[in-house]
């Protein structure tokens, strides 16, 4: 009883040291976070914020050097989800765990839109994805392989943002 009571006490004093401590961290973090932001935005010369039309968003530049093309068809749906099934998914997927990753790295799963998103469109595209800078074939590390212009595909898709 006295000891159930010592424990909720104790839970109750943490949960609130980890509340301030990270009410304090935002504070400290987040005026930083916009500085970076604004310094990354002067360094690349980029228009961050709110631009004037698409027209006026430069695109992303990733390491293939992949731009978005105004007239790009691909979206999840119609690229990006059947390209992760065929050449990603075997090792990179949220249902797959232990030794059946085959040393993917658990942070980089391709089976849902937003986990691709979440795990980064710089990453796939440096591993993964061809343009006029570079042919990127890191990934997969076993066949079937993506042929170079499926590799392009990917890049267009990313630069556009993974619609
Ligand atoms: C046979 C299993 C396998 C397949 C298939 C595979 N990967 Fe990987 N992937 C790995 C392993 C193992 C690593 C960790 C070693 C490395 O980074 O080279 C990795 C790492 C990665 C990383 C992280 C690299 C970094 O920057 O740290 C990315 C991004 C990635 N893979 C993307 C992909 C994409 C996109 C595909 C599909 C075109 C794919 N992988 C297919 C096994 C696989």
């Amino acid at each position: 009883m006295a000891l159930a009571e010592a424990g909720a006490k104790i839970r109750r004093i943490l949960g609130v040291e980890v509340r301030r401590y990270s009410s304090a961290a935002m504070k400290a973090i987040h005026p930083w976070g916009g500085l970076v932001v604004s310094a990354l935005c002067a360094a690349l010369f980029v228009a961050c914020g709110d631009g004037d039309g698409p027209e006026e968003q430069p695109p992303p530049v990733f390491s293939s050097g992949s731009t978005c093309p105004p007239d790009s068809t691909l979206t999840w749906e119609s690229f990006g989800q059947g390209f992760m099934e065929t050449y990603c998914m075997s090792c990179h997927s949220s249902s797959l765990s232990g030794s059946a990753r085959k040393g993917a790295p658990v942070e980089h799963d391709y089976d849902t839109l937003e986990a691709s998103r979440e795990a980064g469109a710089e990453h796939i595209d440096r591993t993964t994805a061809a343009g006029p800078a570079r042919v990127n074939r890191r990934m997969p590390p076993v066949y079937p392989e993506p042929s170079e212009d499926e590799r392009r595909m990917l890049g267009e898709w990313l630069a556009c943002g993974m619609p």
